[in-house]
């Protein structure tokens, strides 16, 4: 290869990346996307084929450069120049003068001020350094003086830019702002999580914590972590620590460089490096302003798509700021004026331990009943072993418990000098509350189990779950049925279920003639539910509904799925080794497989009874589908596809067989006519299915 076309490629390289570098400023800081998402793909893919061909041209601030690296051991710990302080709360209007009033008897000579009122963010705050633009350094806050380096995962969100958006810039930048969660992407964490059988975590700042300290940033990537910036410090690298404001070193700025000489230029100033300002602020002439923004956000944060506790409010001139200085823990000219927090103090009565179905032991405070956020709350999640020795929580103990929107209350706190003399100490049970077997921990998890699989509460959990309706859909087998059933021993797995009587049933309290007759019947119509809602429902650690169903496709007899290795079952895409660890070894488990057995003599279905898709129509068929179709959805399409043996890809390739165009097909439709493939109508489609 000539040196001209290692210069056109480098050439070529360098406009992809500012063509992409600034669809994605487009699209994750100022919301407005410009570029259609398979335009962005293909420039993306273009820009990888040729990095990969010509490794010595990719750069770090590369968009390819985003996707997160190999797990890393541990994260250093990295001292912050410029210590991280947090900020004073005020939670009231009264507060919020008070402070005033100390921040004005230090400087009297000062008049009328401007305030910049900010959001909030209920997040994490990060440290970023730039040298000469580019992205070096991410750092947790940690204990506000000394942080993780977490660079690998910072680089994973979209809206840090990578290289800082300017000419010239200085040597050394440091950022600041909070990274969060979305409250969508939250919850979807929590809906995969449950999926999995691992517990949810218990609000957004939490979940965004805990995916800042993975060790895989792969999994960050896929976590779509968000960022605000709210501070910059110019010369940062040379900035002393503590007790100064961050623009005191005029000498030593670029000329070119109009440096923010108060918070709402530095707001702006962030926004011309890059970032992703928080949009709702204001600059407040006077306290009534603050009050009226504060109010006005009392309402509208519950409209946002991500969490704010309150309205930060900071003295808008740098000058003063620096006039005003820091306490030990806080700036003088900063406060966070708090919404009022879904918290309340009550006591603690006593604390019970509840048996899941994964045998999974969970405490549980049981306390004085108390108002909170609208409701009344008389238990609260204490999570498990770990946390309850972190509360050193009490018999008697007055705690704050605390309730964030859907999630279930929490202990957040003991109030040990309101402790009753003699109080004796929680501590987890050693034995199962349900069974009285020893209960066990194993060393690397947070989680204390009971693992006798006849456990009253597991037995019950796992029949509960046999029968929802995304399992073996049981139509009318409630808890308290389940509860009666297993208490008296009628059930003690669910294979006893396909053994139940009418005469069984009717003595049940409550239950009758014609209920026990309904459920009889709907216990016997839940033995055509397919494979893949019976292997969910068997409740394996990891497999969840969506598992479940991958594993039923690749796997359609239990035989064949009980039969496998762990390699075997770990070869299925998107199936990760945690599960099919887990997989493996629930067949192992010679009460499993007595289940198995039992549950086939019941005749539950335990194979796919589906068209082998090997012997469909359109077996061995590869399409891609794109545009609008007259009648069919996506995934009506994709299921017809399917149920007759052919395969349904996102994107066009050599491998495509068929395009599958409706309105508007784009970028794939010339791709798919590039490559002389052939192009099918919906119609078309529909007589392929039909004529095969
Ligand atoms: S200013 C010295 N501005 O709140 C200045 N902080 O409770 C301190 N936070 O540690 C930071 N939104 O993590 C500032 N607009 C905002 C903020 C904000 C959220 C966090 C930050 C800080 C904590 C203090």
């Amino acid at each position: 290869m000539g040196d001209n076309s290692i210069d056109d490629t480098a050439a070529r390289v360098q406009t992809l990346r500012s063509q992409l570098q600034a669809a994605s400023y487009a699209y994750y800081v100022l919301d407005a996307p410009t570029l259609p998402d398979e335009v962005y793909d293909r420039l993306y893919r273009e820009l990888q084929d040729l990095e990969a061909a010509h490794p010595e041209l990719v750069t770090p601030d590369s968009p390819t450069q985003r996707v997160g690296e190999k797990p890393a051991a541990q994260f250093t710990s990295v001292r912050h120049n410029i210590p991280l302080y947090s900020l004073e709360n005020a939670f009231d209007l009264t507060e919020f003068r008070a402070w005033e009033d100390r921040w004005r008897r230090q400087a009297p000579e000062i008049g009328q001020v401007e305030y910049v009122a900010e959001l909030k963010i209920d997040g994490n705050a990060l440290a970023l350094t730039y040298e000469n633009g580019l992205l070096v350094r991410g750092v947790t806050r940690g204990d506000g003086t000394a942080g993780e380096d977490i660079t690998p995962n910072v680089r994973t969100i979209r809206s840090i830019p990578l290289r800082l958006a300017i000419e010239n810039p200085p040597p050394v930048v440091e950022v600041r702002g909070e990274a969060f969660l979305p409250l969508d992407v939250f919850e979807q964490i929590n809906r995969d999580r449950a999926n999995h059988s691992d517990p949810p975590f218990a609000n957004p700042r939490n979940a965004a914590a805990g995916t800042l300290r993975q060790l895989d940033s792969r999994i960050v990537a896929a976590r779509k972590l968000d960022f605000f910036a709210y501070t910059v410090y110019l010369e940062a690298g040379e900035g002393e620590s503590g007790g100064k404001s961050e623009h005191e070193n005029p000498k030593s700025k670029p000329q070119n460089l109009k440096s923010p000489t108060s918070q709402w230029q530095a707001l702006e100033f962030l926004k011309s490096l890059g970032f992703r300002v928080n949009p709702n602020r204001q600059l407040c002439q006077s306290e009534t302003e603050v009050q009226t923004y504060f109010d006005e956000w009392a309402t509208k944060r519950t409209q946002l798509s991500y969490l704010t506790d309150g309205v930060v409010v900071k003295l808008n001139s740098f000058a003063l700021q620096q006039r005003l200085g820091f306490t030990q823990k806080f700036p003088r000219w900063a406060v966070a004026l708090k919404y009022p927090a879904e918290e309340a103090p009550t006591i603690l009565e006593a604390v019970s331990f509840q048996v899941g179905r994964t045998g999974a032991v969970t405490p549980v405070a049981e306390l004085r009943p108390v108002q909170l956020a609208g409701t009344t709350v008389a238990r609260a999640t204490l999570h498990n072993a770990d946390r309850i020795a972190e509360l050193d929580i009490h018999q008697g103990d007055t705690v704050i418990v605390r309730k964030a929107g859907e999630i279930i209350p929490e202990v957040v706190r003991v109030l040990a000098d309101l402790r009753p003399e003699d109080a004796s100490k929680i501590t987890m049970p050693t034995d199962c509350p349900q069974c009285s077997s020893a209960l066990v921990r194993p060393d690397d998890g947070a989680v204390t189990r009971c693992i006798n699989i006849s456990c009253p509460a597991i037995v019950q959990g796992a029949i509960i779950h046999w029968a929802r309706r995304d399992a073996l859909d049981i139509e009318g087998l409630g808890e308290k049925w389940v509860k009666q059933l297993v208490e008296q021993r009628l059930v003690q797995s669910v294979a006893d279920l396909y053994i139940l009587s009418e005469a069984d049933l009717e003595p049940l309290d409550r239950m009758g003639k014609r209920l026990a007759e309904k459920l009889v019947g709907a216990i016997a119509a839940s033995k055509t539910r397919p494979w893949a809602a019976v292997l969910y429902a068997l409740g394996i650690r990891h497999v969840g509904a969506v598992n479940a169903k991958t594993l039923a496709q690749n796997f359609p007899t239990v035989d064949a799925l009980g039969s496998a290795s762990a390699e075997d079952i770990e070869t299925v895409h998107t199936i990760g080794p945690e599960i099919a660890q887990a997989v493996y070894q629930w067949f192992q488990v010679p009460a499993n497989q007595t289940l198995i057995d039992r549950l086939r003599q019941a005749g539950v279905q335990l194979a796919s009874t589906e068209a082998a898709p090997a012997t469909g129509p359109l077996a061995g068929k590869t399409f891609v589908l794109t545009g609008t179709l007259p009648t069919l959805t996506r995934p009506e399409a994709t299921e017809i596809i399917e149920a007759a043996g052919g395969k349904v890809t996102s994107s066009v390739s050599k491998a495509t067989d068929y395009l599958v165009a409706g309105e508007k097909a784009g970028s794939k439709l010339t791709k798919a006519e590039g490559l002389g493939i052939a192009i099918l109508t919906e119609t078309d489609l529909l007589t392929l299915v039909k004529a095969a």
